[in-house]
């Protein structure tokens, strides 16, 4: 049983903790429980302790980053430089959703209805903020693969309309356009940029010189999966606005990496996953749709006429984990008692470390502009001689470093790197160290 001064204690941590605080609903009732996220207690204060320190000096503190280490549970045993796919969650975030499992086990569909649900609200909020819109603009999703599907599905679209995109966008949105064009008849143009991309110009002027007469929806990456490139969002936002076409961005890899302002790129639909950068539970996502265009999107789910106009709508999936989902706003408390600027800074610090190292290595060759306006923490290369499954498994086989393999169909093949913010400089170092080991191994 807590004390009263534990309770005390423990309910001043984080908003999402307050949030578990106990708390009045229905007639009389309170629930039997208070906040007890022993690891938010831990380590929030610890981390706080560096806010004094500018981005530019923590990206290279490994006392601080040290410290966040010690926040998560990751195995010390092998080398993680795929953050990209799914990232850890660190302790804080493991123990508000193992939290909201047992409230949840206590009486389902009491304490789900009446509390963990209601509690969406809060991180609706909390999100909206960290994105830079409207809390009515905001909805909690799944994934990015749910949030981007439900504006490519249901956005009125007819037979001959063509959605224009790039070879680099992610499969799994590419297959949801081929499904539409099967069924309604839509066109899908990719078109493809270089790795790396000289500058933002030459990526928006591929887009741009590609819109054709019957060209509705841009479709692109806020960050590529293949190579981190980074896009100029407002800039093709702005263009899409400017010839009446609808801009679908697709955030799975931006949202939390670094800092923006999501109104500012006026996009009318965003889609990212929490499960990433904002090292949230698996399973969660957001959505960000312009609230002018809401009524415009039918949901993949369907909603009651009444939510014609409320971004609820596109929330309306059934029976489904809310413990993962209500974990959330601790991801948020970790994230800005980082600093999001510290953590881009840190990330770019790391890349431009294990690229720096190998640049000029024979054989070696970077896909990704060595460049912080078009690259933040992924970065992605090849050795000539050698196919990226192959190089992968070496350095796992080899080295225990985990990669991910990426391939451009008829482009090119490399393998990505992600560090994150445990990675450690001796990491990243071992890594460099066995890309040139292999590199100069080949004949
Ligand atoms: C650019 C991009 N879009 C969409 C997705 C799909 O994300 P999720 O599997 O979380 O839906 C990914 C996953 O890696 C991605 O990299």
């Amino acid at each position: 049983m807590m004390n009263r001064r534990r309770f005390i204690r423990n309910a001043t941590v984080g908003a999402a903790t307050l949030a578990a605080a106990p708390v009045a609903f229905g007639s009389n009732s309170r629930l039997p429980v208070a906040s007890f996220n022993d690891a938010a207690l831990e380590i929030l204060p610890r981390i706080r302790a560096w806010q004094h320190e500018s981005p530019e000096v923590a990206a290279s503190d490994e006392d601080f980053w040290a410290e966040i280490r010690r926040a998560f549970t990751i195995d010390t045993n092998q080398i993680n430089l795929n953050s990209g796919s799914v990232s850890p969650a660190p302790r804080i975030v493991q123990e508000a959703e193992r939290n909201a499992l047992t409230i949840q086990n206590m009486s389902p569909s009491l304490w789900v209805d009446e509390f963990l649900i209601p509690q969406r609200e809060v991180l609706r909020t909390r999100l909206a903020a960290l994105f830079g819109c409207d809390r009515e603009e905001m909805a909690i999703t799944r994934n990015t693969t749910e949030s981007l599907e439900i504006a490519q599905f249901g956005l009125p679209l007819k037979a001959g309309d063509e959605v224009l995109t790039t070879t680099q966008d992610y499969p799994s949105m590419l297959t949801a356009y081929g499904q539409r064009a099967r069924r309604d008849g839509i066109t899908l143009k990719m078109v493809p940029f270089p790795s790396p991309a000289s500058s933002p110009d030459e990526i928006f002027d591929a887009m741009s010189n590609a819109i054709g007469p019957r060209t509705k929806v841009l479709h692109f990456s806020h960050v590529t999966y293949t190579a981190g490139q980074i896009f100029p969002v407002q800039r093709l936002c702005q263009l899409a606005r400017a010839k009446g076409l609808y801009s679908i961005v697709d955030g799975a890899h931006a949202f939390a990496q670094f800092p923006f302002n999501g109104t500012e790129f006026d996009c009318d639909v965003y889609g990212a996953s929490l499960h990433k950068w904002l090292t949230a539970p698996f399973g969660t996502g957001l959505l960000y749709v312009r609230k002018g265009l809401i009524p415009s999107i039918w949901p993949l789910t369907a909603a009651p006429e009444s939510l014609n106009d409320d971004i609820r709508k596109f929330e309306q999936i059934g029976t489904a984990p809310v413990a993962n989902r209500n974990a959330i706003g601790e991801a948020i408390t970790f994230h800005e008692a980082i600093g999001a600027d510290r953590k881009a800074a840190r990330l770019r610090f790391l890349r431009e470390r294990w690229m720096h190292q190998m640049a000029d290595v024979p054989g070696v060759e970077l896909l990704t502009p060595n460049d912080s306006i078009q690259a933040c923490a992924l970065g992605t290369m090849r050795i000539n001689g050698i196919g990226a499954n192959e190089l992968t498994e070496r350095l796992q086989r080899e080295d225990q470093i985990h990669v991910r393999p990426r391939f451009v169909p008829n482009e090119w093949e490399g393998i990505r790197v992600t560090p994150n913010v445990f990675s450690t400089l001796w990491e990243v170092d071992t890594f460099a160290a066995a890309v040139i080991r292999i590199a100069r191994s080949l004949p």
